[in-house]
């Protein structure tokens, strides 16, 4: 995929050189260039950013006093669940049953699936997000319509058929055989293909059975890069059902330790419940968690301790969980991020919650080299913002004394309308002008 003609736009531009802390509001790492040119060549990667404009072979955009960040990461977000977005009335085991089988089931026809991972993907472009690590369903349909959908889009998209073969309705059980079958032809078929990558995918640990999760773990053993994916310490109900399954392993983590799928390409939904020592197993692995909080505020699953992993060195991504979280925005994704932390008395930055869905979660996925920051030669995966929409927004902006002030209310205030142009690969791909 190519860019037509070599594309230098103008903008505020901002990413991060490294890792900005939770509570630095002045971190060095912060790289804030206003009134930048940002140059994407041929091929669709970052060029340069310099502060002068570039000469008259170059498309010039003038997008002054506009955001210009990196295309957002989502480390954690189920395509077929926009149908059961906003959902009422449940807890995470009943919500998975109520709402979320039944329409997973409906990812069986291929012609639905594929309808499905169009408008999902669409969906995350419009909402600023250029990257995503999905689950889809059960169904091999539904993670070929996925990976054909994002092909399509330029897309740096990690996904895998999810494995789920117990506790888990008609129509929606794989078994370990077939599954196995269905894997090793999806990872040869996709995985490294062009900007898309497999994850390994058992749902959680109640949904399959040791046995097939000694499958998951072997083919993670006979294919090194494949990513793993899964939910884990999510609600206090799911974990004492994890303990009362596997009643020899010392904690849920642990569940997936025996079985060999901790490695440092293994991204785990909401790690709540956890403890020092599985913390410890975490960061010895290099497996990242996913702290997805507005799923944990909507299903009332608990508050993620961040202070807690960054302290013992655990990498810690954002994530929608869309549907049980409220929104694709990761903007709305960071102001709930900020709040839950609040409630345990931690105030973090703009800039940690800005990293974490940037260079913070492409460096937990090994892929720094690709995406996540404005670095030459990088992908442009870029995404233009609005810094205030609406009357209110307009006028904090207005008054913010200095930069991290009016960055944090564009990150508390700011949502999907904010979004001016995203790029991906360096083709523009929406909102529609
Ligand atoms: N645990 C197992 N499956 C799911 C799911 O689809 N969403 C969430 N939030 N947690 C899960
Ligand atoms: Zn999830």
């Amino acid at each position: 995929m190519t860019a037509t003609v070599p594309t230098a736009i103008l903008a505020d531009l901002l990413d991060f050189s490294g890792d900005p802390g939770l509570a630095d509001r002045t971190s060095p790492a912060v790289r804030w260039r206003p009134a930048h040119w940002l140059l994407i060549d041929a091929a669709g990667r970052i060029e340069a950013v310099q502060p002068e404009a570039p000469g008259d072979d170059w498309l010039k955009l003038d997008r002054s006093g506009q955001l210009l960040l990196p295309g957002f990461i989502d480390s954690h977000v189920h395509s077929p669940q926009v149908d059961v977005i906003a959902s009422w009335g449940t807890e995470l085991l009943d919500w998975l049953a109520t709402y979320t089988f039944p329409a997973e089931a409906r990812h069986a026809d291929p012609d639905f699936a594929r309808a499905a991972a169009a408008l999902f993907l669409d969906a995350l472009l419009a909402h600023g997000s250029t990257a995503a690590v999905v689950f889809p369903t059960v169904h091999v349909a539904s993670t070929e319509a996925l990976f054909e959908a994002a092909r399509q889009r330029g897309m740096r998209l990690i996904t895998g058929k999810v494995l789920m073969d117990r506790h888990a309705p008609d129509g929606l059980r794989d078994d370990v055989d077939q599954a196995r079958i269905d894997c090793r032809a999806l990872i040869e078929r996709w995985h490294g293909r062009g900007r898309l990558d497999y994850a390994v995918t058992p749902r959680f640990a109640a949904t399959s059975s040791p046995a097939q999760l000694a499958m998951a773990g072997r083919l993670l053993a006979d294919h090194p890069g494949v990513y793993m994916q899964t939910h884990v310490a999510e609600n206090r109900a799911e974990v004492d059902w994890i303990a009362a399954l596997f009643p020899e392993a010392r904690s849920y983590l642990d569940v997936y330790a025996r079985h060999g799928l901790l490695g440092e390409r293994a991204v785990l939904a909401h790690g709540i419940w956890l403890d020092d020592a599985d913390r410890a197993l975490l960061r010895a692995s290099g497996a990242q968690i996913a702290f997805c909080p507005s799923s944990n505020l909507f299903l009332g699953s608990g508050l993620f301790g961040w202070q807690q992993a960054a302290a013992q060195g655990v990498h810690v991504s954002l994530a929608s969980d869309v549907g049980g979280g409220t929104s694709l925005s990761m903007l709305r994704t960071m102001a709930d991020g900020y709040k839950v932390q609040a409630m345990a008395g931690n105030r973090l930055t703009a800039w940690a919650l800005l990293h974490a869905a940037t260079r913070g979660a492409a460096t937990a996925l090994r892929l720094e080299h690709e995406i996540g920051s404005l670095e030459p030669g990088l992908m442009a995966d870029l995404c233009l913002w609005h810094r205030a929409v609406g009357p209110v927004a307009l006028r904090r902006d207005s008054l913010a004394r200095e930069l991290h002030e009016r960055l944090f209310a564009w990150v508390t205030l700011g949502d999907e309308r904010n979004l001016a142009e995203v790029w991906v690969g360096g083709v523009r791909r929406g909102p529609a002008p």
